[in-house]
């Protein structure tokens, strides 16, 4: 049965305008939340709508579970799953300490949700002072045995006045998908105006809605994507608080990526490169909510094509497996109403996810070694922003007659 807490946000979390309804996926489980057999009678739906705000431009759920509920001692996503993401945290980090904004010879580097430590463990290696703020314990945990100085917490004003108190003004924030997640996030963006260092800068990243837009992928939205930015509503968000946008750089990371540089007003240059990517957002209609009507039809044709693929390939008798249980998953499955008819099994490398069932259609989470040893006959990419990595891991699958789905840009079997 729904059981959501949530009913009051209607409007939008940066203006408080009403918001204009732009999808309904209908009602939909927590997009992390794997379970049991035994865990079925209390499992957590909510009604999953995303709108936009005409005036902040902020894309966003209308409604979102409890934070509590997703970010817990045991939140099921490690960012140290994939070798790729550990090698664009290492080039991410690079970057930061090679900037010519950061030029203090003692930085101090705070990272919200740092998660394992894939990326805090690159300023750790070279002894620069840092903290790691991960409100998931398990999770923080694991930062911890690595030697991440980890607060485990949300960060938000009063975190941001406990770490001032005890370490002193941050000389860059860092956030990697982390942003997207936070509802009250004026608090946190606040929290970042108190902690920065006048010559500080902010720098995150999180998927970029142009992409979203273009791709189609609608995956990208599930409770813990509270918002899907844009260049247009970080710099309306950040500037409520005399903060700025310097800089924006394309990232193709988790299907396509957008990250955002931001500073204390009129410390530094506006890079050039800003015009030319806001000038693709209006081309787009990013700033405009009847221009997502066509992002909205292009989701339903997507369902539809599928479904049917899926259905063809049953009708022939073939063995289906999903690959990886990501949580852009669970968007697919229950708003396409995709079940254990369909995919008969879903593998992934998580073992915390391994033995249990997919959130709300239930379809079971089997090992790695399960699929090598028993191949299917077709293979549904959930986890499609990994595609070159997992295509060259597959070429066996591939060589031998395998089939792959993707539903990226469009549907189609490869
Ligand atoms: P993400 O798409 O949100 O990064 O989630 C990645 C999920 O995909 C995670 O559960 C691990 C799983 N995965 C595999 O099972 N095999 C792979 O080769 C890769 C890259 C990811």
């Amino acid at each position: 049965m729904p059981n959501h807490e949530n009913q009051s946000d209607k409007k939008c979390r940066i203006s408080n305008k009403e918001l204009n309804l732009v999808l309904d996926f209908g009602m939909q489980p927590l997009g992390n939340a794997f379970l049991s057999h035994q865990e079925f009678d209390s499992e957590y739906f909510y009604p999953m709508k995303v709108g936009f705000c005409n005036e902040s431009k902020m894309f966003q759920l209308i409604e979102q579970p409890e934070p509590k509920k997703m970010f817990h001692e045991n939140y099921a996503f490690f960012s140290g799953t994939s070798k790729k993401m550990g090698q664009h945290f290492e080039k991410f980090s690079q970057s930061i300490i090679n900037s010519e904004y950061f030029s203090n010879p003692n930085p101090f580097v705070v990272e919200l949700g740092c998660n394992d430590g894939i990326m805090l463990k690159n300023f750790a290696n070279r002894k620069i002072s840092h903290l790691g703020v991960e409100p998931s314990k398990n999770v923080a945990d694991e930062a911890k045995k690595i030697g991440i100085n980890t607060l485990v917490d949300f960060f938000n004003l009063l975190t941001a006045k406990k770490i001032l108190d005890q370490y002193g003004q941050a000389d860059a924030i860092l956030a990697a998908n982390v942003m997207c997640h936070i509802p009250d996030i004026k608090n946190v963006v606040e929290g970042m105006k108190l902690l920065l260092s006048p010559k500080g800068i902010i720098v995150f990243e999180d998927p970029y809605l142009g992409d979203v837009i273009t791709k189609t992928s609608y995956d990208q939205i599930y409770d813990e994507h509270v918002f899907l930015f844009s260049g247009m509503s970080i710099k309306n968000l950040f500037n409520l608080y005399d903060l700025e946008l310097i800089d924006m750089e394309k990232q193709e990371t988790h299907g396509g990526s957008m990250r955002y540089i931001l500073a204390h007003k009129n410390q530094y240059p506006i890079s050039s490169r800003l015009e030319k990517i806001f000038q693709f957002e209006e081309e787009l209609g990013l700033g405009d909510y009847q221009k997502f009507k066509k992002f909205s039809a292009n989701v339903e044709q997507s369902k539809k094509d599928l479904v049917a693929i899926l259905k063809d390939f049953k009708n022939d008798g073939k063995v289906i497996a999903g690959y990886a249980a990501t949580s852009k998953s669970t968007t697919i499955l229950n708003y396409c109403n995709i079940g254990s008819d369909l995919i008969d099994y879903i593998t992934d490398t998580t073992p915390i996810k391994l033995n249990k069932l997919t959130p709300g259609m239930h379809i079971p989470v089997v090992s790695y070694d399960h699929f090598l040893r028993q191949p299917p006959d077709v293979a549904v990419l959930f986890a499609w922003n990994h595609q070159d990595e997992i295509l060259e891991k597959e070429k066996k699958f591939t060589e031998s007659g395998g089939k792959w789905i993707t539903h990226v840009p469009e549907v189609k079997v490869f």
